[in-house]
């Protein structure tokens, strides 16, 4: 509905600069770049999960945090243009990256700030500018004319102006609306290096909602793999599956569950998941664990699919039934990770896992027959972390300390690699294919 909106006061001109196919985004992997070893990289994924979820505690906002993944874009802004990286994020709306002017309370960047003063293109939004009603990121300063952003991630909170600018991805130029952020307070390392982010949530600010697409897809390249392989990401008409007679691989396709319109959280890509199968044998855990709910005015629970996070979490009691089954299904073959790895506690040895760790199967609903199940392969939920152990990189939500984030269930992006996401949201649906991506 808004849509039309954002189209018509900002975008229609810009627009018509842009091919229909879309826009092509690559993403590098941060630590796949900085060469970390496979230990290393697994204990950073899963520092960066505990920090996330440990500063989850306490808050009471609408709070989400999206800064941890470790996907990351290039691309340009400005006019003569300059050199950004921003981590790609479904669980927020707002792209922004910081501005120059945030010395001294920025974090440290790989590229220089963005310095609006050397681009013939940057323009402030203003209070008046009808931008500047599009999210609740945004907000009106007491002078009447500047036009605020500030958002809270778990990490901790942005601030800054909202303008527009000319940003690149590789060959497209788009006018977008953006924060240019002069203050972070955020947990040191959070972004790993990148100068923002890049939301991609329901949100009127996101890019896919800015661009008036409702597709978009990509395709996460394996955290170890040694041959380091950029991922893809394609936001509009072009975004897809494999598709033609060179793929049979299966395709699941689940229906997205409805936002509810009083909820702070609908920037998230709610799913209907109804139950967990380990091996052959399904969890005792009620579908409604997993059900989309209002725990508190204006706070919801759920399942939500997040580019953002690294790791996945499970609802308490899910993750319990999952553990004890796992454990009961590997037996003898259970170890302990050698001293100095922590935050694991279900691990076999390494040359065990691939032999002896059971695929899961995510079941979900509100979809037509057997295309609804997820099948997740032992690599997208179990790790190496050390040269002789590997462990499952599933946690539990309670981890979370406090609501909603302790009773939501979040899928993240290391359970995703080698898949083929499809988002369509006009559609209302989430397709998943498995796919090699670094073939891609
Ligand atoms: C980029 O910015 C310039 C102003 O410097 C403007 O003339 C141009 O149309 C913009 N390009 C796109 C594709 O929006
Ligand atoms: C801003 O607008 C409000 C309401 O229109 C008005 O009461 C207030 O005086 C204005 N503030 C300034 C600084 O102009
Ligand atoms: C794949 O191709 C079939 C027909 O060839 C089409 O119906 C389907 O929509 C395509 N899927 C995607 C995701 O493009
Ligand atoms: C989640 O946190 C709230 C307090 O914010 C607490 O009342 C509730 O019991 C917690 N839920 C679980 C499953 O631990």
């Amino acid at each position: 509905m808004a849509r039309p909106l954002l189209c018509l006061a900002l975008l229609c001109t810009s627009l018509a600069f842009t091919t229909c196919a879309g826009i092509r985004l690559e993403l590098t992997h941060v630590d796949a770049k900085e060469h970390y070893t496979v230990e290393e990289r697994v204990r950073r994924a899963t520092e960066r999960t505990h920090r996330r979820l440990a500063s989850m505690g306490g808050v009471t906002a609408p709070i989400h945090w999206g800064g941890q993944s470790q996907y990351i874009a290039e691309y340009l802004i400005g006019d003569p243009p300059q050199r950004a990286e921003a981590i790609i994020d479904t669980g927020s709306n707002l792209i922004w990256t910081q501005c120059s002017r945030c010395r001294p309370t920025c974090f440290r960047q790989n590229l220089p700030y963005y310095d609006p003063s050397r681009s013939r293109a940057a323009r402030a939004v203003g209070c008046n500018d009808a931008a500047c009603a599009l999210g609740s990121e945004t907000q009106c300063l007491s002078d009447n004319k500047t036009c605020a952003v500030v958002t809270g991630y778990g990490a901790g909170n942005i601030a800054g102006t909202l303008a527009t600018e000319n940003l690149t991805f590789q060959s497209e130029t788009v006018s977008l609306v953006f924060g240019c952020i002069v203050v972070t307070k955020l947990s040191p390392g959070s972004l790993n290096g990148a100068s923002g982010i890049i939301g991609l949530g329901r949100g009127k600010l996101s890019l896919p909602s800015q661009l008036g697409d409702t597709r978009f897809s990509y395709c996460l390249t394996p955290y170890f793999e040694d041959t380091i392989e950029p991922s893809h990401m394609v936001v509009g008409a072009s975004a897809g599956l494999i598709n033609g007679s060179a793929s049979s691989t299966p395709v699941t396709t689940v229906p997205f569950v409805r936002s509810p319109s009083d909820d702070p959280f609908s920037t998230f890509y709610y799913l209907p998941l109804t139950g967990i199968t380990a091996g052959k044998v399904k969890l005792a855990v009620p579908s409604a664990a997993f059900d989309l709910r209002q725990v508190a005015p204006g706070m919801w629970t759920g399942t939500f699919i997040d580019s953002g996070a690294p790791l996945t979490s499970l609802v308490d009691v899910a993750y319990q039934a999952l553990r004890a089954e796992l454990a009961r299904q590997l037996g003898a073959a259970l170890v302990q990770p050698l001293a100095g790895t922590t935050g694991f506690d279900l691990c076999v040895a390494l040359k065990d896992a691939e032999r002896l760790v059971p695929p899961l199967v995510l079941h979900f609903g509100g979809g037509s027959g057997t295309g609804t199940d997820l099948v997740v392969p032992p690599a997208n939920y179990w790790a190496p972390v050390d040269s002789a152990t590997a462990c499952m990189v599933v946690f539990s939500s309670v981890d979370r300390k406090s609501l909603p984030m302790n009773e939501t269930t979040v899928i993240g992006n290391y359970m995703q690699q080698n898949m083929h996401v499809l988002y369509d949201l006009a559609g209302g649906v989430l397709s998943f294919q498995p796919a090699d991506c670094s073939s891609i």
